[in-house]
């Protein structure tokens, strides 16, 4: 018990209360800690997002995500091998064509560059990892929109399902094992679930990318995958201020058939997370995202902050918040670290 508030006089040392709780007692020792820790960190739970370059030369440093490549189709192969040898649950496949178009042509070209990598990646991978791509046409457009536009140069909702479906086939058909529906259209999910049914592939599963928040995070991937967007995402993607509509995209994506659902980016968004964690059916995964990546290693390479303890406490407290999976640029080096 605690003094009156009206007490003057300074208690002595030897009468000072003694606390009764005293959590330190867990604390004490490296042991003791890892006994005790609520949320682990295992290879198995990371999936690592990939970029791949259309036509030949060597791998190409992303300069705002230092560590981070466009992957020849070459590169790729040992890359992939390095992720399976790491034990990591899988990759994200991102591919950066040559050329673009109005529609997004090469999304749905079985040559295309995401559709060429996916053969590779999955011939390479075996069994150890789960191969995912990407399902959004930005990698692929002029305009660098998720869709397809209008006259009036709006993204234009139903005709942007037309090219996912397509799409879906596509991916399916060079083998890719899930499918990460980044677009954000409404009625994406159940519109490409339907082309996956119609087409016999029922065993696809889709990675509905629910709460998909309008970010300023996105800002090094923009390089990563040289969008020549101009303007901004705020017609499809969500307002940052929002949750529910967060929680409500969440149910949705759940009611349209997605095999997961995923919130991104991840930091800022740890209460959406959350939310999504209680309330969801289906695996809730989270995506950190470039920005994410691009601000702890800028700060580490200053020497503000210790690199390895930012980077594990972030994934920490995204699976702390209740991702059970992590999409993180340091997959690889995390489970080299947590083995
Ligand atoms: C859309 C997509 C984006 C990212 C993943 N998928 C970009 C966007 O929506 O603007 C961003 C990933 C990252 O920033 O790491 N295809």
């Amino acid at each position: 018990h605690s003094d009156g508030a009206g007490s003057i006089s300074p208690r002595s040392a030897a009468n000072a209360p003694r606390p009764i709780d005293r959590p330190r007692r867990l604390r004490a020792t490296p042991a003791m800690r890892r006994l005790v820790s609520e949320t682990r960190l295992h290879p198995a739970d990371l999936v690592l997002p990939m970029f791949v370059r259309e036509g030949a030369g060597a791998p190409m440093p992303i300069s705002s995500m230092p560590g981070v490549v466009q992957h020849t189709t070459e590169s790729l192969k040992s890359a992939i091998a390095e992720a399976a040898s790491a034990g990591i649950g899988g990759v994200m496949l991102f591919g950066v064509p040559e050329h673009k178009d109005a529609v997004g042509s090469g999304a749905t070209d079985p040559d295309g560059i995401l559709n060429v990598a996916t053969r590779i990646a999955v011939a390479e991978a075996g069994d150890a990892l789960v191969v995912q791509t990407d399902l959004c046409l930005d990698e692929f457009t002029d305009h660098g929109h998720c869709g397809v536009l209008d006259e009036r140069g709006y993204v234009d909702n139903d005709a942007s399902l037309q090219r996912y479906r397509d799409m879906a086939i596509a991916q399916v058909e060079a083998g890719s094992q899930l499918l990460g529906l980044s677009g954000m259209m409404d009625g994406q999910v159940a519109s490409v679930r339907d082309a996956l049914d119609e087409a016999g592939h029922t065993g696809t599963p889709i990675l509905g990318y629910a709460a998909k928040y309008a970010s300023a995070f996105y800002g090094p991937f923009r390089e990563a995958v040289q969008s020549s967007l101009e303007g901004d995402r705020r017609t499809y993607q969500l307002d940052p201020a929002n949750r529910r509509e967060g929680a409500r995209e969440i149910e949705f994506d759940v009611a349209e058939g997605a095999d997961i659902v995923m919130v991104k980016p991840a930091m800022s968004y740890l209460d959406v997370l959350a939310d999504a964690a209680a309330s969801s059916p289906v695996p809730v995964w989270a995506y950190q995202v470039s920005g994410e990546y691009a601000m702890i290693e800028a700060a580490a390479a200053h020497g503000w902050i210790d690199r390895r303890r930012a980077i594990e406490e972030s994934v920490v407290g995204i699976r702390r918040a209740g991702a059970d999976a992590v999409l993180t640029y340091w997959a690889v080096e995390l489970a080299g670290w947590i083995r």
